[in-house]
C-alpha cells in the first residue's frame, strides 16, 4: 500500500515569512523551554541580562517563566520527569556547529538544589512585579530573586586568582587594568571587567571541564574533535576530584590559591580534593550529528532542531533541578592548545580588530573582538522536578516526555524564540512504552492579539493576551485541519480496543471542568458567548468561559500523566487551539510499533447500523499502522 501518510506530510506547506534581523542571536534552548535570562517580564526584550547567568545571546531569546499571572498566591505547578524516562532536549544556534567555519562544542549539564542549595526561579511578588533583579551577594535568600548557583560558590571564585595559564589575547592592553597576575577568576577574556552574573563562576563558565568543583554534573559533550573525548570524559567532575585551597584557620574559607603548590607553600592553607559525583562519565558525542550552517537558528542536518536525548538519572529524586546548555566556538586560528604564553599584543594569534596589509596592496580591516573569537554561549531551563519512576513500572517499559515548545506570537514576534510545536515532533515507541505528555507556557508573552495568537485568558491586570495553552486532539492525516471523530480515535484507547473517552476528553479540554454550573464560570457555547461579548467575534474567542479555546485552564501547565498507547500505528495529533493554517502548525506524529491492539475502534461500534462505519475506521488504522 501507498505511504500516505508522507505523501500527505509532503503536502504540509507552510508559508514562508521572509524577515530580517538586526539581532546577534546566538544559542537558544526551546525544550525545555530556556529562560535566556527572562523571569516574570511582559517585554518583547528580557529586563536583566545579568540575572542569573551571562547567556551573551540575544535579549529578545527566551521564554517567559512557567506561571500563571500573579504573586506567590497564584500556584503553577512545576515541570517534573521521571527518573529513567527520556527528554529531547533541543536548541538552535546561530555560528554554525560541527562543520568547518569554527571549532565548536555544546557542553549538556544540570544541577539540583543538593550541590546548588536555594535553586529557584525566583518568585513575583504580586501580579505586576517581573522579578528579574539578579540576586544581592548580601541578601541571597530572598525569594524573590532567583538562584542558581550559590553565593558561596561565587564567593570562592571571587577570592581565587585567575587560571594564569589561560590564553587572554590582546584584552589586557584592551582592558587596562584587568587581567592582571592577581586579579580573581571572575576576569576572564570574555568577562575581563569581571562582571557578576547571578552566582555564576565566569571562569568555569567560559571553560570546560572546569579545573575547580562546581554544582555542575555533565550530561553530554558534542566536540567537532571526538578525540578529545577521552579527555573530556576524564576529567569530568562526573568522575574526577577537584581540588581547592582550604583555608587552615577557618574550613569554609576558600583562599585565592588556585594550584596544589601555591596553595600548601603559602602556609594557610591545604589543598583538599572534592566533587567528583562518582556518576558515569558524560556521553560524548560529534558534532557532526547535530551540523548546522552559519547565520541560521533552525534546523540542523537532520531536519529536526539539534537535539539530544537526556535519559533523566536516578542520582537525584524529588529536587528542583535546572538544565544547562552551553555552545563554545571558536576560530579555527586558536586552537585548545593556545594558552598563555600567546598573550599580548604582540604574541596573540589574533588581536583586536587588526588593521593590515598581510602582503595586500594595501590596509585590509577585520573585525575581530579577541573576547568574543572564541565564545562561550549559554542558555538555561527554567526550574523542573525529577521525580522517582513509579515503582510498580516493569523495568523493561521505557518512557518517553512529549512536551510542548514554542511561544504565543507569530514567527517574527517569536523569533529568535519559535512557534508553538510538539516536542518530539515525532516519536516511535514500542507497545510498552509509556508517554508522559507533559507541557507548561507562560501568562506572561508580550501581548498577541487574535491575529497572531489565539485564545485567552486576558492578563488580570491589563487585559492583554498573553496566555500560552495547548491541547491534543487526533488527526487522520497529518496535513487536515478537522479532528478525527471522537468515537474513531486510535490514538487513546483502553486495552480492549474501545477509545478511552476520559482519555480523549482530557487531552481535548485540559482538565477544565466542563462540568461546572455555575453561571460566571461555566463553559458557554459559542452563542452565549457571542451575546456575551454583544456579537464581538474577538472578544468571544478570548472570553474566559471558552473552552473551546481551553481559555478556562487556569495555567499554562498541563500534566497527561503516564499514558499507554494500546493500538499499533502512527497516530497523527494537533492542538486545535494553535493549529491555523497557514499562519502556525502544532502537529505532531507517534508511531507505536506492534501494539497490543491493532483492531481498536471496531469494538467501540456494536450497532449495526454503523457497520460501514466501523470497516472504515478498520482501514484507516490499517493505513496508519503500515
Ligand atoms: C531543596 O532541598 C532540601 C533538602 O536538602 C529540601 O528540604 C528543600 O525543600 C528543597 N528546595 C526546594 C525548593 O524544593
Ligand atoms: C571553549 O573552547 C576553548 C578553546 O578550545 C576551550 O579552552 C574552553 O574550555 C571551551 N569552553 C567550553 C565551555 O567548552
Ligand atoms: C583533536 O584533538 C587531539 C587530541 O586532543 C589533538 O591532538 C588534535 O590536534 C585535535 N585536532 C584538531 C583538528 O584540533
Ligand atoms: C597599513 O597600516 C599601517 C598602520 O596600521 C601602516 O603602518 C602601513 O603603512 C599601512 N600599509 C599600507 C600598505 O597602507
Ligand atoms: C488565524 O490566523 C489569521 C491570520 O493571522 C487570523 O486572522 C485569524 O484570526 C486566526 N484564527 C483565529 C481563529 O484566531
Amino acid at each position: 500500500m501507498v505511504r500516505v501518510n508522507i505523501v500527505l506530510l509532503g503536502v504540509l506547506v507552510y508559508t514562508c515569512v521572509c524577515f530580517f534581523s538586526f539581532v546577534s542571536c546566538d544559542v537558544y534552548m526551546h525544550s525545555p523551554r530556556g529562560s535566556n535570562n527572562r523571569n516574570c517580564e511582559k517585554n518583547e526584550n528580557r529586563n536583566n541580562a545579568n540575572r542569573l547567568f551571562d547567556s551573551q545571546n540575544n535579549a529578545k531569546g527566551g521564554y517567559a517563566c512557567p506561571r500563571a499571572v500573579g504573586g506567590p498566591e497564584v500556584v503553577t505547578p512545576t515541570m517534573y520527569y521521571y527518573s529513567g524516562s527520556i527528554l529531547t532536549v533541543e536548541w538552535t544556534s546561530q555560528h554554525s556547529c560541527g562543520a568547518t567555519n569554527n571549532d565548536c562544542q555544546i557542553v549538556l549539564q544540570y544541577m539540583c538544589n543538593d550541590t546548588a542549595p536555594g535553586l529557584r526561579d525566583g518568585q513575583p511578588e504580586s501580579a505586576t512585579d517581573a522579578a528579574t533583579t539578579t540576586i544581592d551577594e548580601k541578601d541571597p535568600d530572598n525569594p524573590n530573586r532567583g538562584q542558581h548557583e550559590t553565593v558561596e560558590y561565587y564567593r570562592k571564585c571571587k577570592t581565587r586568582t585567575r587560571n594564569l595559564d589561560l590564553w587572554t589575547a590582546d584584552r589586557r592592553e584592551e582592558n587596562p587594568g584587568t587581567l592582571l597576575q592577581t586579579s580573581p577568576a571572575t576576569q576572564t577574556r570574555q568577562n575581563p571587567n569581571g562582571n557578576r552574573n547571578g552566582f555564576e563562576c565566569p571562569e568555569e563558565r567560559d571553560y570546560y571541564p572546569y579545573w575547580h568543583p562546581t554544582p555542575w554534573r555533565d550530561i553530554a559533550v558534542f566536540t567537532n574533535n571526538i578525540t578529545m573525548c577521552n579527555f573530556y570524559k576524564q576529567n569530568s567532575q562526573n568522575v574526577q576530584n577537584k581540588g581547592e585551597c582550604v583555608s587552615n584557620a577557618d574550613p569554609n574559607v576558600v583562599l585565592k590559591y588556585n594550584n596544589e603548590r601555591s596553595c600548601s607553600s603559602s602556609g594557610e592553607g591545604q589543598w583538599v580534593e572534592r566533587g567528583a559525583f562518582g556518576t558515569p562519565p558524560p556521553e560524548c558525542l560529534s558534532t557532526a550529528s547535530i551540523m548546522s550552517r552559519d547565520n541560521h537558528l533552525g534546523s540542523s542536518i537532520t531536519g529536526q532542531m539539534a537535539s539530544y536525548k537526556w535519559v533523566i538519572p536516578d542520582a537525584i529524586v524529588d529536587r528542583p533541578c535546572v538544565l544547562r546548555l552551553r555552545y563554545n566556538m571558536s576560530s579555527t586560528d586558536i586552537g585548545f592548545s593556545v594558552d598563555s604564553r600567546s598573550n599580548g599584543r604582540v604574541k596573540s594569534p589574533l588581536i583586536q580588530d587588526p588593521f593590515r596589509d598581510f602582503g595586500y596592496a594595501s590596509n585590509l580591516s577585520l573585525a575581530v573582538n579577541t573576547n568574543q573569537a572564541g565564545r562561550t554561549f549559554q542558555d538555561r531551563s527554567y526550574v523542573f522536578f525529577i521525580k522517582k519512576r513509579p515503582s510498580n513500572i516493569k523495568s523493561w517499559v521505557k518512557i518517553h516526555n512529549i512536551g510542548v515548545r514554542g511561544k504565543r506570537g507569530n514567527i517574527v514576534q517569536t523569533f529568535p524564540a519559535v512557534e508553538y510545536d510538539f516536542s518530539p515532533t515525532e516519536l516511535t515507541i514500542d507497545a510498552a512504552d509509556l508517554v508522559h505528555w507533559q507541557w507548561t507556557g507562560s501568562g506572561y508573552n508580550p501581548a498577541r492579539n487574535p491575529n497572531d495568537g489565539e485564545g485567552g485568558p486576558k492578563d488580570p491586570i491589563d487585559a492583554q493576551l498573553r496566555s500560552d495553552r495547548s491541547n491534543i486532539v487526533q488527526l487522520d492525516y497529518p496535513g487536515e485541519l478537522l479532528p478525527r471523530p471522537v468515537q474513531w480515535n486510535t490514538m487513546f484507547v483502553n486495552k480492549n480496543g474501545k477509545v478511552d473517552q476520559d482519555l480523549v476528553t482530557k487531552f481535548a479540554f485540559i482538565d477544565q471542568d466542563l462540568d461546572d454550573k455555575n453561571e460566571t464560570t461555566r463553559c458557554m457555547n459559542w452563542q452565549e458567548l457571542l451575546i456575551k461579548n454583544n456579537n464581538n467575534k474577538n472578544e468571544a474567542e478570548v472570553d474566559v468561559q471558552n473552552c473551546a479555546k481551553l481559555n478556562k485552564a487556569r495555567t499554562p501547565y498541563f500534566d497527561g500523566g503516564l499514558v499507554r498507547l494500546h493500538a499499533t500505528g502512527t497516530f497523527y495529533y494537533y492542538s486545535t487551539r494553535n493549529n491555523n493554517l497557514s499562519n502556525r502548525g502544532q502537529r505532531a506524529s507517534i508511531t507505536v510499533k506492534k501494539g497490543w491492539v491493532s483492531s481498536a475502534p471496531r469494538t467501540t461500534v456494536t450497532n449495526g447500523a454503523q457497520y460501514g462505519m466501523a470497516l472504515l475506521s478498520l482501514l484507516l488504522v490499517i493505513m496508519l499502522s503500515l
